[in-house]
């Protein structure tokens, strides 16, 4: 992970390669959006099917327009109030978006990232960036750059360095492409109860998965995801468990009192849900290095960020 400048991360991504780059949710794996060639080499180096639609990273507003069409008022209201920051809309999308971002689709997902790398590289770049997580298709999302170093660090040459993601979940994405019925593909750190503040309606809570065929919309849906190499399993409450058992480790949304037992280890000192989600991806990957068969993971409470952090969760479990 040489450190480059920001001209030659620049030049890359403008020849077409692909850079992984901080955001505020997770580390992203970046090409130019208006090139398919290089927006292809993403979903190789990912092991992601084509079934699987992108998000398009922007700078501005202008930006926003520059993709998608039949802008609705109400984004101009929710960009007023969360953007930049972690929240992806679903827009209709543009001629000039290519299909193996949208999956064929006629929507496209638009985010303005806050993380100022990111925000930086948008600018100097000119271009729309498209970045899903960078992670193999399946596994953990990466919120510092040794994950993504060490997953795909053999296939990706560019990988800017910004420390670790602040949210640690992905954005939140909501689907506006019937302005009238708002409907939330994945929940993130900007809650539903938020979006309804802005725009006044309560957007629907999408729970249903596709499977197989035609194109997902939100893949991130299906079932299994996010899953570490351990096999996870969720407990309602850190009361009673007995994850004694060797190869086994304990996962506690805070700090446990007394004692600390061999095989502990906690995602927050008090609980706080932003400090869970936040050091949720990366206790994961540590406990995968570390070698356990199995995690058992503490529920934290269903509200606010806690409504992503589940949902992440769930995916993750082992399925048997
Ligand atoms: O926080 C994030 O959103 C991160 C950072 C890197 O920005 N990105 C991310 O990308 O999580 P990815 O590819 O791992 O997840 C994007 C999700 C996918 O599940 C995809 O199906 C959905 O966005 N998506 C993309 N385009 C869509 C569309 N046109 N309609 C519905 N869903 C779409
Ligand atoms: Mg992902």
């Amino acid at each position: 992970m040489a450190k480059e400048s920001i001209q030659e991360i620049i030049e890359a991504l403008k020849g077409g390669e692909l850079v992984a780059i901080p955001t505020e949710t997770v580390y992203g794996l970046a090409a130019n959006a208006l090139d398919p060639e290089a927006v292809g080499k993403i979903f190789e180096v990912k092991g992601r099917p084509l079934i699987d639609p992108l998000i398009v990273h922007v700078y501005d507003m202008e930006q926003v327009e520059a993709v998608a069409k039949d802008i609705p008022e109400v984004l101009h209201k929710l960009g007023e109030a969360f953007w930049p920051g972690p929240l992806t809309v679903v827009l209709k999308k543009r001629e000039v978006v290519p299909d193996i971002v949208t999956a064929g689709k006629g929507t496209v997902a638009v985010r303005m990232p806050s993380h100022p790398v990111f925000r930086n590289i948008l600018k100097e770049a000119g271009i729309p960036l498209a970045a899903p997580s960078a992670n193999p298709f399946g596994y953990l999302s990466p919120t510092k750059a040794e994950h993504v170093k060490e997953t795909l660090g053999a296939k990706v040459k560019h990988i800017v360095d910004g420390g670790a993601c602040d949210f640690g979940v992905e954005s939140t994405i909501l689907d506006l492409s019937e302005p009238e019925k708002p409907k939330i593909l994945r929940p993130g750190p900007i809650t539903g109860e938020e979006i309804e503040g802005i725009i006044g309606i309560k957007p629907e809570a999408v729970e249903h998965v596709k499977l197989e065929g035609e194109a997902q919309d939100a893949p991130g849906l299906l079932e299994s995801h996010y899953q570490p190499h351990a096999r996870v399993y969720l407990m309602d409450s850190a009361g009673g468990i007995d994850a004694s058992k060797e190869g086994f480790a304990t996962v506690l949304l805070k700090r446990p009192e007394g004692e600390k037992e061999s095989d502990t280890f906690w995602l927050s000192e008090d609980g706080d849900l932003r400090e869970v989600a936040k050091n949720l991806f990366s206790l994961l990957h540590l406990l995968d290095k570390k070698g356990y068969k199995a995690i058992y993971i503490e529920k934290p409470a269903n509200e606010g960020i806690g409504i992503a952090i589940n949902n992440r969760l769930k995916k993750a479990q082992f399925k048997g």
